[in-house]
């Protein structure tokens, strides 16, 4: 009997084969136990011997060179299947993300007209997230932005004023500057998360070449460069750090000022804060003999709106499907 034929099998379909026809119901070896029953006691002693010693080593090989083939389709597949991580992709599925372009805008505006962009720590300290905005200690107007603080006292930036504050200690007026950047307060629900992006502008200049009005012609400048045709209405508001205050509305860009679920029927959106700054904030930096306006906005409201997003937290489960669309 050849058993060499085992080893010589190409594939394990022609080893199962060869398998069948050894030892498979009607198989050589298979046959030849049945043919036991002829022989004489003494033949069948040894024959059965024989017999078993062979179906033994069949079996052995066998099983060797299942595995020997099994191995080998394994290095095949795994040959033939690597992935090349470095390979370049002329066609990335990813797309700028929606805050990240809506920021890219708004920076693009104010470099545009000469302000200078400007960045502050994320890990801040009273004096300049608060105290030097005129927000003393226990004041109530803390309350307006839920703080994370650390043991120590520091604390996560509640918004990018403290960065006007770090440019006028830096430099002297005049002041032309923005700051962008992520911010942070106890908040999370459909249009509020823990981390969020704001935009900070200050204008300082010799006391009179700045007033209200400047203000206002910028930033009615800026919606419209953001929103296209919209109508602009500055309401009086509070800042601790600005006085006079306004906070800012433009006319709803989904239903054109006529009342809608987004802008809750009144036919205006907010948009942005600002104001004069307070002659504390420059007495707090050192600042004499000169006038300014501050503003400050949210970047996601303004992403929200530009790109129509409902829930703020899906932006931040970076899933590839949700991105795609904003190819
Ligand atoms: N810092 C204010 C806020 O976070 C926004 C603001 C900035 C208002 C500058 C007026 C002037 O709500």
């Amino acid at each position: 009997m050849d058993l060499d034929q085992i080893k010589k099998a190409a594939s394990l379909e022609e080893l199962e084969k060869i398998r069948v026809s050894l030892l498979g119901k009607n198989g050589i070896i298979t046959k030849r136990f049945k043919e036991l029953k002829n022989l004489s006691n003494e033949e069948k002693k040894k024959v059965a011997k024989e017999l078993n010693e062979l179906k033994e080593k069949a079996l052995e090989l066998i099983s060797q060179k299942k595995y020997e083939l099994e191995e080998e389709l394994l290095n095949m597949k795994l040959k033939s299947e690597r992935i090349d991580v470095t390979l370049f992709n002329p066609k990335p599925t990813g797309a700028i993300h929606p805050i990240s372009d809506t920021m890219n805008k708004i920076i693009d505006f104010f470099t545009k007209l000469n302000f200078s962009v400007e960045t502050g720590p994320l890990v801040e300290d009273d004096f300049h997230n608060f105290e030097a905005l005129n927000l003393p200690k226990y004041h109530p107007a803390r309350d307006m932005q839920d703080t994370f603080y650390f043991k120590d006292g520091t604390l996560l930036r509640t918004h990018t004023s403290p960065v006007q504050i770090r440019t006028m200690l830096k430099q002297k007026p005049p002041i032309r500057m923005i700051s962008p950047g992520a911010v942070f307060r106890r908040d999370y629900d459909l249009t509020h998360t823990p981390m969020f992006h704001q935009v900070e502008g200050l204008v300082v200049d010799e006391k009179g070449k700045v007033s209200f009005a400047n203000l206002k012609f910028i930033l009615e400048s800026f919606l419209i460069h953001m929103f296209g045709d919209v109508k602009v209405r500055f309401r009086p508001s509070f800042f601790p750090f600005t006085e006079p205050s306004a906070e800012v509305d433009i006319s709803c860009i989904f239903c054109k000022g006529e009342g809608c679920r987004v802008c809750s029927h009144t036919g205006w959106l907010e948009v942005l804060g600002c104001g004069v700054v307070d002659p504390n904030v420059f007495k707090a930096v050192g600042y004499e003999n000169v006038s300014g306006y501050a503003f400050g906005l949210g970047v996601e409201r303004f992403a929200m709106l530009l790109n129509r997003i409902n829930d703020l937290r899906s932006m931040y489960e970076g899933d590839i499907r949700l991105m795609e669309q904003f190819k």
